[in-house]
C-alpha cells in the first residue's frame, strides 16, 4: 500500500491466498459445511466433509473461510495440508502437529510415523480439531486418512477436483470416504465470476479505475474459473500502476485475456524425484505419447536407483503435473499426448 497509487490501494486482495471477508454464491455449499462441523460447538464429533469440483470453484477459500469463523466461536486446533507439497504420512503428521503448535528439534525429523500419530492423539486428548487436506488426489499413501479419522475428536474436509479421486483407496479407507459429506463445488457461470471480481475491485483497487464493461470481459474469459480471473485483475492492475496510468486501458485487458491460462506458480522445488525425470523425458522433445512416457521413466528411474512406480501412480503424477501447469496433455486416456508446458 502505498499513498501515491494511482490504481492499486491492497494488492493483498487480489493474490490468491487471500482470504476475503465476504464470500458470494457458495451459501449452499458454506451452510452444509457449517453444519457438518456445527457438532464441535458442542463438543461433539464433527462429520467429516469431502468438496470436490474443478479449479477455481472455491473448494479451498470456502474450507478456510468456514475453518476461520469457526476458531471464533470455538477452541478448535486447525490445520492446512497441502497434499501436492506434503505427500507422505511422515510429513503430513510432521506439519499438523507444528500447526498445533508442537515444536520439533532437528533430531526429531527421524522419528518414526506411529510415534508422530501417537503424539497427535495426546495432543487432542482435550481439544477438537479440523484438518483440510487439500489436493488430495496427490496423496502418496492414502493410509493417513483412515490414520486420522481413527482419532477421537478429529474432523477431515477433504479436497480434490474429482468426485472420483481415491476410488481405488483400500476399502477400509474408501467406506470412510463415503460416509462424509460430499459436497459439490459446480463451474461458476460469467456473472457469479463478474460478482466475485468486482468485491476484489472494491477492496484492491482505487475506486473507478476498471468499468463494468471490463470486469465482464475478464469474466467471459476465465471459462469459470475464479483464480484465473482474479490472476487477470492483479496482471492488469499491477501493469497500469507501473506504467504510471490513471485507469485501465482496454488493451491491456484484451492482451491479459489472450493470455489466460490456469497455470499454478509452481516451482520445480516441490515435485518428488519421478515427476523430475517425467519432465526431464519431455525436455527437448516435441510430444510424446502416455506409453512412451511411461517405458522412458521406469527405464531411467531404474538406472537412477529409484523404484518403478504403478501404472495408477504414473497416471496421477501426469495429472498432477498437467493441473500445475508443468505438462500440456491432449487427446483421451491411453492415447493422451504430453509435452512440456510453454
Ligand atoms: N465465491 C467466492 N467468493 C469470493 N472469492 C472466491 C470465491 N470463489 C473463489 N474465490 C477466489 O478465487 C480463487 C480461487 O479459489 P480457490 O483457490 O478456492 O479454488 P479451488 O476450488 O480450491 O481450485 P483448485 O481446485 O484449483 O485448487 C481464490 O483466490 C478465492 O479466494
Ligand atoms: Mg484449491
Amino acid at each position: 500500500m502505498n499513498g501515491e497509487n494511482k490504481i492499486i490501494r491492497n494488492l493483498e486482495v487480489l493474490t490468491e491466498h487471500f482470504i476475503p471477508s465476504r464470500v458470494v454464491h457458495r451459501d449452499g455449499q458454506l451452510k452444509a459445511i457449517r453444519d457438518d462441523l456445527k457438532p464441535i460447538l458442542n463438543e461433539m464429533n464433527a462429520r467429516n466433509v469431502f468438496l470436490y469440483g474443478s479449479p477455481g470453484t472455491g473448494k479451498t477459500c470456502m474450507a478456510r473461510y468456514v475453518l476461520s469463523e469457526l476458531r471464533e466461536h470455538a477452541p478448535v486446533l486447525t490445520s492446512y495440508i497441502n497434499c501436492w507439497k506434503c505427500r507422505s504420512r511422515f510429513k503430513i503428521l510432521f506439519n499438523i502437529l507444528q500447526d498445533f503448535g508442537m515444536r520439533f528439534s532437528v533430531h526429531r525429523r527421524g522419528q518414526p510415523t506411529d510415534e508422530l500419530l501417537e503424539m497427535l492423539g495426546k495432543k487432542l486428548k482435550d481439544s477438537y480439531c479440523v484438518i483440510i487436506l487439500d489436493e488430495a488426489d496427490q496423496l502418496e499413501d492414502a493410509r493417513i486418512l483412515y490414520d486420522l479419522t481413527n482419532i477421537p475428536k478429529v474432523s477431515i474436509i477433504l479436497i480434490a477436483n474429482n468426485e472420483t479421486a481415491l476410488y481405488d483407496a483400500e476399502p477400509r479407507i474408501r467406506s470412510r470416504l463415503m460416509s462424509s459429506d460430499r459436497i459439490e463445488f459446480p463451474v461458476y457461470n460469467d456473472k457469479e465470476i463478474f460478482d466475485i471480481v468486482k468485491d476484489r475491485t472494491e477492496w484492491g483497487l482505487i475506486p473507478g479505475i476498471i468499468k463494468n464493461s471490463q470486469l465482464e470481459s475478464i469474466a467471459k474469459a476465465c471459462n469459470g474459473d475464479a483464480r484465473v480471473a482474479i490472476n487477470i485483475l492483479r496482471i492488469v492492475s499491477e501493469d497500469s500502476e507501473n506504467q504510471d496510468l490513471d485507469s485501465i486501458p482496454d488493451k491491456l485487458i484484451k492482451n491479459a485475456v489472450s493470455n489466460v491460462t490456469s497455470k499454478k506458480e509452481r516451482r520445480m522445488e516441490d515435485l518428488n524425484p519421478h515427476e523430475k525425470l517425467i519432465i526431464k523425458i519431455l525436455k527437448g522433445k516435441k510430444s510424446l505419447d502416455s506409453g512412451s512416457v511411461y517405458r522412458e521413466l521406469q527405464e531411467l528411474a531404474e538406472k537412477q536407483g529409484l523404484e518403478k512406480i504403478v501404472d495408477r501412480t504414473f497416471r496421477k503424477y501426469m495429472d498432477g503435473l498437467v493441473k500445475h501447469g508443468f505438462v500440456s496433455s491432449a487427446g483421451q486416456s491411453r492415447w493422451r499426448i504430453y509435452s512440456l508446458a510453454e
